[in-house]
């Protein structure tokens, strides 16, 4: 049983100045503006300037979670970064984030769960939480995808941007009810025997190379529609709560197609989904962090909204979350 619920305190977020738009790419691969934009309803996405690295962006959107919480680093327990482009092999970015933020007390750690690296972040600083091992915990996604890219590649290049989003956790007594406000409920799978199905084809004990993303997006884009569906039946099911409950849909920023299958299927109206795609492309385990952030700066997200998030990632990993914002 909980002692504690993890409250939302703020959200932060932070995009690279540098836009990649469509018709840039269809000067560097065979490719076109009206192809990307139909298959996955991106138009352009962002890319870190040189020497602009994982753990700059991080630091940018902690400092804005901060912000907007009314906290400081120095109040924060615990750190967790989710990221598939760290900085180095190590030591963790999310130490990194935590010497420039001027975090100097309780501990810091990364996870990489790829795509769905927010929700394990965010279930596993809930945890913590839970259990009052930290009071406040910043969860942050942050990715340099532009890094991983084979960008002679059409079919993975044009898909994914690079970002950063963070939230600050509060415990407040009391285990997580349905009226409160807090992280209702969380829910996560993996499933190794899809690894070959979207990876990364280098890595320090197998090719000492960084490697660049490879994926069979068909199969990906159908196990990601079924999977992402289930794990929402789950968490809605294991709290009681249907979709009319639901304020507000922000899910993982992959494509706009599953998107707008997994909303058909679950019968989600489009005017409660968050998408920040178009603009951003798919920039992994920052997502959902990013989405969740642009709804409440654009003043749709309200405290004491129920949002519905969910991802899929390589791995495969995926899940779903309820939150009382
Ligand atoms: N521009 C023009 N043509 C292209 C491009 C491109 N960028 N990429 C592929 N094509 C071509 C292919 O070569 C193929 O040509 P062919 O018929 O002559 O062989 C044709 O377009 C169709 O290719 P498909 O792969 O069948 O296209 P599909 O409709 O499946 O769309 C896409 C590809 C967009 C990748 C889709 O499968 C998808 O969205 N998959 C989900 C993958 C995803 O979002 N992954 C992100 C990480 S996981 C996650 O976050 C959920």
């Amino acid at each position: 049983m909980s002692r504690f619920r993890s409250v939302v305190a703020g959200v932060g977020s932070y995009l690279p100045k540098k836009v990649l738009s469509n018709d840039d790419l269809a000067k560097m691969v065979d490719t076109s503006d009206e192809w990307i934009r139909q298959r996955t309803g991106i138009k352009r996405r962002h890319i870190a300037a040189k020497g602009e690295n994982t753990s700059d962006l991080a630091t940018k959107a902690a400092n804005r979670a901060l912000k907007a919480a009314g906290l400081e680093a120095g109040d924060m327990d615990l750190l967790v970064l989710a990221t598939a482009t760290p900085d180095l092999t190590f030591p963790a970015t999310a130490t990194i984030v935590q010497a420039n933020i001027g975090m100097v007390r309780g501990f810091a750690f990364d996870i990489n769960a790829v795509c769905s690296g927010f929700l394990y972040a965010m279930a596993t600083a809930d945890s913590f939480i839970a259990r009052g091992q930290a009071r406040n915990a910043l969860v942050i996604g942050a990715e340099t995808f532009s890094r991983i890219l084979d960008w002679e590649d059409r079919t993975t290049c044009v898909l994914f941007g690079d970002g950063a989003g963070a939230v600050v956790l509060s415990g407040e007594p009391g285990a997580p009810g349905m009226g409160e406000r807090g992280i209702v409920h969380s829910y996560l799978r993996s499933d190794g025997r899809f690894a070959d199905l979207l990876y990364v084809d280098g890595g320090p004990s197998k090719t000492q190379t960084v490697g660049h993303l490879r994926m069979s997006g068909n199969q990906v884009f159908r196990h990601a529609i079924t999977n992402i569906s289930a794990s929402i039946a789950k968490v809605l099911d294991d709290t009681g709560l249907t979709v009319t409950d639901v304020d507000w849909f922000v899910p993982h920023q992959a494509n706009q197609r599953i998107l707008e299958g997994v909303s058909r299927r679950l019968g989600i109206p489009d005017g409660r989904v968050v998408t920040t795609v178009a603009e951003q492309g798919n920039t992994s385990a920052a997502s959902i962090p990013l989405a969740l952030d642009t709804a409440i700066q654009d003043g749709r997200i309200k405290k004491g909204d129920l949002v519905l998030t969910e991802a899929l990632g390589g791995g495969f990993t995926w899940g779903a979350a309820l939150i009382r914002m």
